[in-house]
């Protein structure tokens, strides 16, 4: 199933992570996708604080990985910098699909064999000021 939504402004993309991070479950895997600045991170952000309070924009910066602590822990993957699957085992990414924490993939066709098969879809598409449209595939 896909749900489709226009999102007019970030306040309203926030509002839609945090309502679909409401749903997700330990173990669950989320794959991003859209362009430069549609605002995955965005959604990621929004959904982390929904989920578990704080404020992940003070957070460290980070190349590939984060894991903010809870229960359950979240994931956060950027996979923008890789450039060959074959960098992948001296990164060690795959330890943050642990089967406990939801993990959040931006940029996930950089390294689609990372993801399982069971997961959900993101896609942002729109740029600048303007209005945002999200489509989620469920998990099949
Ligand atoms: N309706 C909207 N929804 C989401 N973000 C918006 C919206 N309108 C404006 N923005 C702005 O767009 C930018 C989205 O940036 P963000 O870093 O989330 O994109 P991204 O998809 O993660 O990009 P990257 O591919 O570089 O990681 C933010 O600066 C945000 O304030
Ligand atoms: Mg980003």
């Amino acid at each position: 199933m896909i749900l489709r939504r226009t999102c007019t402004t970030e306040a309203d993309l926030a509002m839609l992570a945090a309502d679909f991070g409401a749903r997700l479950m330990p173990g669950d895997v989320v794959a991003l996708a859209g362009p430069l600045g549609a605002g995955k991170t965005a959604f990621v952000r929004a959904l982390v604080e929904a989920r578990l309070g704080g404020d992940p924009v003070s957070s460290p910066t980070f190349v590939f990985r984060h894991r903010y602590p809870g229960t359950p822990p979240i994931e956060h993957l950027d996979l923008y910098r890789i450039e060959d699957p074959r960098e992948l085992p001296e990164l060690g990414l795959e330890e943050a699909f642990d089967g406990e924490a939801i993990v959040l993939v931006e940029w996930w066709r950089h390294a689609p064999s990372l993801l399982p098969a069971r997961r959900y879809e993101v896609e942002i598409d729109g740029a600048g000021a303007g209005p945002r449209t999200v489509a989620i595939r469920e998990p099949a």
